[in-house]
């Protein structure tokens, strides 16, 4: 099943052995014939060649991968990577030296551990980054590329291929166990960002996979759980952002979900993989499936199955795989052409990463740029939703006092195949010390509590993952009573950090310590800003989380709130820059924080109904439709905590001078809108803003939420007084809706308001206008594509 649970890659402490290769190419046409062709299509035409020298186990051999955690060795692997979650095998014949090419996760961080495995490389780590929800509210493409390259960079000298990133499904619901590896609620916002990611990979020559196509928005059962939902829902939220990532990045690979949708595994279904990634969209690299998914359908002729419908490579591969596909094709239940024709897809993308061409790896990621984009990075996704006069703080005249177990319980990163085994990760204690005068005994204090206390997890690798530690109890500690009461007499302003943590294969739950506030930790929020208030002194909290949380039982009790997420292994330090002022916060929520967990539109249907008491959910129903975040929320009006697109900033902003400067949508697919608005930083001191795009678009048809995200951008760092003018491109497929009906994605005739503001709450915002004078058909789909015999789920109205 899944082989990395299995994996003990000290098994794979082979030596690099640095190959001089030569790559026999058994290509039929000339040198001459090949000068004429480009990209992809030149590399294609020396797949055809391979595989005209190749047998049919061969081929069998590079479509199902060579599960490298099972004894079956990778074919014809050159050097190790000690960081592969699996292999696509090489083929050597008399003809061809094609080699082994490695696949490592993941979304934060190269996976990969050459110090566990070589004394020579025993300083040598991959770097810890912020994960995906911390890099979308960064709202910063050019940043998240930046940080991309290095991604890319760091696989490309620890011996990867192919890193398994970006993770890009959508957060439906605050509590899905994998939010913190994906970016956002909004499908534009997710589909930016997982493009910067690709071409910032990709341009080290690592190729990059987008994962989880698609439907794959909680943990539970998430091998098995069926997702039910419309095909209008499924193409504007779930699909969107993978088209708008295809069409910006074209990504070297793509992953297929364990999951079904609409009672078919999306492997299995051919209307996903082929109909709708090829056909409709053009998908020009390979689809792997994710790791055991032939094991998961439960049946011998799955891996032919997952073939037939359009997926190339059947990870993680392995003996029992071959067997099946080598019966499917003796028996004629799966047509050779198939398999030549994912071999060639596969070894057209494969001919482009380091291993063909015998890259000198070092092993050795140079980890400072790497940790510089990180920090950068990080503090600037940190979304700062409260502020009276709390931040900054002042290192020269203010002292800080420490509470939580969180400023040492700190976490860089989330768990599962996306937890990267770092070097270090800078707690918040240490961040804050190295930046304030602290109250050393309350400090102290802490740090003994922890190191009494806590409880080690490590990663299937051996690392340690993370500590589990209860919150001290104030009342219970008359220790940490003394300590509270005398800090708030000699200390300036209090912090108090607050962590969740969470993972793949289990969603996360609507209970205290969870979504809520453990008693212990609501009881230290209470007391300590009782004590700090008493003193007319600041409470700051700052939450090291995973994902959202509860924050309407707490948020008037303090003065300041920083949402840190996760900001990989110099969490500590980016935590610093931002309370100290030293960087002024200009993340925005690419999720909504809403003011009660049973507000959210899904909240009765997550993470699914059981419906054969096996105990293992069963169906998930996407009942809201397309009313996903804040569709909902503005639409239905109702009140949350912190709209999405929101954060705070010590600077203040004005958006203005909104215009059209060009409309081309009439033209169908490549139409497009650009707009422009000009932002001025108002305030005192330099910061930047990110201007969102929202667009309320008529009803002719079809009924839509009452404002849609279109596009956004930032701002460079803005001097007080300082201004810049931003503009946005609205491609026709981002404005247009998904029409059931006619099968198609169409621009409404009627007139569009669009409001230019730096948050979803468009209150305050003037909205331009243009017009449409007749409805524009943008791209026509694949007849009933998706459909669900289901009649309980239909695409529902919110008014
Ligand atoms: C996860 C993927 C991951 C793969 C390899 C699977 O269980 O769902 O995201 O890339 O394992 O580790």
């Amino acid at each position: 099943m899944n082989t990395k649970h299995n994996f003990t890659h000290r098994k794979y402490n082979i030596l690099i052995i640095i190959s001089f290769i030569t790559i026999i190419i058994g290509c039929n046409d000339s040198d001459d014939d090949r000068t004429t062709l480009t990209g992809d299509d030149y590399y294609q035409n020396i797949a055809e060649g391979y595989l005209s020298n190749m047998t049919l186990t061969e081929k069998i051999d590079v479509v199902s991968g060579s599960d490298i955690g099972s004894d079956a060795d990778p074919i014809n692997l050159k050097n190790t990577a000690w960081g592969a979650v699996g292999t696509i095998n090489g083929v050597i014949n008399d003809d061809l030296d094609l080699p082994a090419v490695k696949l490592s996760d993941g979304p934060a961080g190269v996976k990969s551990a050459p110090y566990l495995v070589d004394e020579d490389l025993s300083d040598s780590y991959a770097t810890a980054f912020p994960i995906g929800s911390l890099l979308a509210s960064t709202w910063n493409t050019e940043l998240v590329e930046e940080l991309a390259q290095k991604l890319g960079a760091e696989a490309k000298e620890l011996g990867t291929d192919f890193l398994l990133t970006p993770g890009m499904n959508i957060q439906r619901n605050p509590l899905a166990g994998r939010n913190f590896e994906y970016f956002s609620e909004d499908p534009i916002v997710s589909g930016k960002m997982a493009a910067a990611i690709v071409n910032g990979v990709q341009s080290q020559g690592v190729g990059a996979t987008l994962k989880h196509f698609f439907g794959n928005e909680s943990e539970s059962n998430r091998l098995y759980v069926d997702v039910v939902a419309t095909p209008r829902s499924l193409r504007e939220i779930y699909l969107k952002g993978f088209r708008i990532a295809i069409d910006e990045s074209e990504p070297w690979s793509i992953m297929s979900s364990y999951n079904k949708v609409n009672g078919s595994y999306v492997g299995h279904r051919k209307d996903a993989m082929t109909d709708i990634l090829r056909n409709e969209w053009g998908f020009k690299g390979f689809a792997m499936t994710d790791w055991g998914a032939d094991d998961v359908a439960n049946d011998t002729d799955s891996p032919a199955k997952l073939m037939k419908a359009g997926n190339d490579l059947v990870m993680a591969g392995g003996d029992a795989i071959k067997e099946d596909l080598q019966a499917s094709v003796e028996s004629g239940d799966l047509d050779e052409s198939i398999i030549d024709q994912n071999v060639v897809r596969i070894l057209t993308q494969a001919q482009k990463t380091p291993s063909y061409s015998n890259y000198d790896y070092s092993g050795v990621p140079d980890s400072e740029t790497s940790i510089d984009v990180a920090r950068r990075a990080g503090t600037e996704g940190m979304v700062l939703v409260k502020n009276d006069s709390a931040l900054p703080i002042d290192g020269d005249s203010q002292t800080v006092a420490m509470f939580g177990v969180a400023q040492y319980a700190t976490y860089k990163g989330g768990l599962g195949s996306g937890n990267v085994l770092a070097k270090y990760t800078i707690d918040i204690a240490t961040g804050l010390s190295e930046r304030f005068t602290v109250n050393e005994d309350l400090m102290s204090w802490y740090q003994t509590y922890f190191d009494a206390n806590k409880i080690a997890h490590y990663d299937s690798w051996g690392p340690l993952a993370y500590y589990e530690i209860d919150e001290a109890s104030v009342t219970d500690n008359s220790d940490l009573e003394t300590l509270l009461t005398e800090s708030a007499e000699s200390n300036d302003v209090a912090v108090i950090a607050i962590s969740r943590q969470a993972g793949e294969g289990a969603d996360r739950t609507e209970t205290e310590g969870d979504y809520y506030l453990s008693a212990d930790e609501l009881e230290m929020i209470t007391q300590v800003s009782s004590a700090f208030h008493e003193q007319s002194k600041k409470v700051v909290v700052v939450v090291n989380n995973n994902g959202v949380i509860d924050t309407s039982q707490w948020s008037d009790l303090v003065d300041g709130i920083l949402i840190a997420y996760m900001g990989g292994q110099e969490m500590g330090y980016e935590v610093a820059d931002l309370l100290s002022g030293d960087v002024n916060p200009s993340g925005k929520l690419a999720q909504t924080y809403p003011a009660n967990y049973t507000d959210v539109p899904n909240a009765d249907s997550f993470p699914g109904v059981d419906e054969d008491g096996d105990g293992d959910v069963d169906k998930i129903y996407y009942n809201e439709g397309i009313y996903v975040g804040y569709r909902y929320y503005t639409s239905k009006d109702v009140d949350v905590a912190y709209p999405f697109g929101y954060g705070l900033s010590y600077t203040t902003f004005t958006i203005d001078k909104a215009s059209i400067s060009n409309n081309t949508l009439s033209d169908g697919y490549s139409g497009q809108l650009t707009l422009s608005a000009t932002v001025t930083n108002t305030g005192g001191i330099s910061g930047k803003e990110v201007a969102q795009v929202y667009v309320t678009a008529p009803e002719v048809k079809l009924k839509k939420p009452t404002i849609e995200l279109k596009a956004f951008a930032k701002t460079s760092e803005l001097n007080p007084g300082g201004s810049e003018t931003l503009t946005f491109d609205i491609s026709s497929f981002e404005l247009a809706s998904f029409d059931p009906n006619g099968d198609e994605w169409i621009i409404e005739p009627g007139t569009y308001k669009v409001y230019i503001s730096n948050s979803s709450d468009i209150s305050d915002t003037t909205p331009i206008s243009f017009s449409v004078s007749q409805e524009i058909v943008v791209a026509e789909t694949t007849p009933g594509a998706l459909s669900t015999t289901d009649n309980s789920i239909v695409d529902v109205d919110v008014e």
